[in-house]
């Protein structure tokens, strides 16, 4: 409380934060402002940070380092609960409302006075004043499995102003909303910060965060590399520069481009995924012996569905060919036959058999065929010479080639699934995320892989979030987004600030019906 009585807004400072990961230094020195009254826009790419940033603000992390300020005082929350009781109140990506509640239920959930003091209908009275001061339209007495997803957004919005939130960290908001719904979102956050209340305001979108922000903090690779700028004056192409970074890796020699004869043709593809719902949306595509193939775009939009359509792992509409051959749906055996290797996403599960000795793992796909099969028969001493050498040549660092695969490093299982794929000789290569999580050393060691790769003649694809691996490897870069590919690009000719506006969906002069289109928000 300030002196004459009213409620103070709150400052946040943070200064020199760092959280690490196993393999990860998910925040690497980050400062951060946020002044009272405004809607700060955390932008960045996937995985830069700015979860982990706002979640250590909101109590759920601890920083290793650094320190945080709320209105000058120094604070150390040890759960969400402290957090909340310092006024700062996060939204995240997923909801934890309970469904067979009703909205009154779910705001008075765990709050330590007794519940039903006032009597419900007291209190849905109460939920509905708060509610329509903020234009938040939700029914008090509605069990939250009837809300659309939107709806069920303003509920946890309203529990976190019950609990006397002055900062709302929204991660992602926009996310699972609807145009118009994006556009009752922005009236609320600016009824909020009308009323005193500061945002932080999560998001990957460009548009839209010129569209809400006052200023906003960029980070990349957990770092800032714009800190508190006005969103007035600031253009769409300075912030996909400052996200996606201008340099490019050098570390790479590479040889003129030599393309071959297309290795794998993919038309009017289309692909489910997991939940059933489209994530391929008529994909064409040629990739060419001696050329790698970057796939960018924003996690989330068809990459790993692409992947899995080609190695054979999920079915598919439309036709993929393989060096002229039709590939069968759903075989990946049949791919493998066809010479595909793959360098998955998923590491332990999909790319290795985390149990098994480095040996196993390294003959996983050799095993039938000379000179480690005799017959029914598999040579043991063949394959312990064949992985003694792979262990050599691609430095796979481990005691012996007994070790099991989960005791190794992400980087020391990254060059055996490589080493195995490779020694496959395969005349496609799919290789997703290859370098995520891994140290420098070992991020160069795959660059080379893929590149030896590619001079031997083979087609590659290489999907990955880092558009500077992507643009540091790839002869030629394709652009997804939400399951279409919105542009083909040699890499020469590649524009950062025009791909990076793309892969947000941003129309980079192009008439798309796929771009958002943000209504005119009206000022606080
Ligand atoms: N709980 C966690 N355990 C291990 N690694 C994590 C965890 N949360 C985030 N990371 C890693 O930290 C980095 C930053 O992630 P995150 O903060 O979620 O980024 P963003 O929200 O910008 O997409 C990523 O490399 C991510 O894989
Ligand atoms: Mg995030």
């Amino acid at each position: 409380m300030t002196s004459d009585g009213s409620t103070a807004p709150l400052a946040i400072e943070l200064r020199g934060i760092v959280k690490r990961f196993p393999g990860v230094v998910a925040n690497d020195g980050v400062d951060f402002d946020l002044r009272p009254g405004e809607v700060h826009a955390l932008l960045g790419e996937n995985g830069a940070g700015k979860s982990t940033l706002m979640n250590i603000v909101a109590g759920l992390y601890r920083p290793d380092e650094g320190e945080m300020r709320v209105d000058g005082r120094p604070v150390r929350f040890r759960s969400p609960r402290d957090a909340i009781a310092a006024g700062l109140g996060m939204i995240h990506q997923h909801f934890a409302l309970v469904p067979s509640q009703t909205v009154t239920e779910n705001v008075l959930l765990g709050l330590d006075r007794p519940r039903f003091l006032l009597g419900l209908a007291k209190h849905d009275e109460e939920m509905a004043a708060l509610a329509a001061g903020l234009g938040l339209k939700v029914d008090p007495r509605a069990k939250v499995w009837q809300l659309s997803v939107g709806e069920q957004q303003r509920v946890e919005v309203l529990k976190m102003l019950y609990r006397g939130a002055h900062v709302l960290i929204m991660d992602e908001p926009t996310a699972v909303l609807a145009p118009q719904e994006v556009d009752e979102l922005f009236r609320t956050l600016r009824a909020m910060t009308a009323s005193g209340r500061s945002i932080v305001f999560i998001s990957h979108k460009l548009a839209e965060v010129l569209a809400i922000a006052d200023r906003i903090t960029v980070m990349r690779r957990g770092r800032v590399t714009a800190s508190g700028i006005a969103a007035a004056g600031t253009s769409k192409g300075d912030l996909a520069r400052l996200m996606v970074g201008r340099e490019v890796l050098g570390s790479v020699e590479r040889t003129m481009f030599r393309p071959g004869a297309v290795v794998l043709s993919m038309r009017d593809v289309h692909a489910e995924n997991d939940k059933g719902l489209p994530a391929l949306r008529g994909v064409s595509l040629d990739v060419r012996a001696g050329e790698i193939l970057g796939i960018a775009g924003v996690a989330g939009n068809g990459q790993s569905e692409l992947a899995q359509v080609v190695t054979g792992l999920r079915p598919f509409l439309g036709r993929i060919e393989i060096a002229g051959d039709v590939a069968e749906r759903r075989s990946a055996r049949d791919a493998i036959r066809r010479g595909v290797a793959h360098v998955p996403e998923d590491r332990t599960g999909v790319g290795s058999a985390p149990n098994l000795s480095i040996t196993d793992n390294l003959i996983m796909k050799a095993y039938r065929e000379a000179p480690i099969a005799h017959g029914w028969v598999i040579d043991v001493s063949a394959a312990r010479r064949m992985a003694e050498s792979l262990k050599d040549e691609y430095s796979i660092a481990a005691p012996s080639i007994d070790t099991l695969a989960r005791l190794l490093s992400g980087g020391n299982l990254q060059r055996l699934i490589l080493a195995r794929e490779i020694e496959s000789k395969p005349s496609l290569l799919v290789a997703v995320q290859p370098t995520r999580g891994l140290d420098v050393g070992a991020i160069e060691a795959v660059h080379r892989l893929l590149m030896a790769r590619r001079e031997a003649g083979a087609a590659t694809i290489l999907i990955s979030e880092d558009l500077d691996e992507i643009l540091g490897l790839s002869d030629r870069v394709a652009v997804i987004y939400e399951g279409l590919i919105l542009g083909t690009f040699d890499v020469a000719e590649a524009d950062v600030q025009e791909l990076g506006l793309l892969m947000t969906g941003g129309t980079g002069g192009l008439p798309l019906e796929v771009a958002p289109i943000l209504p005119g928000v009206p000022g606080a």
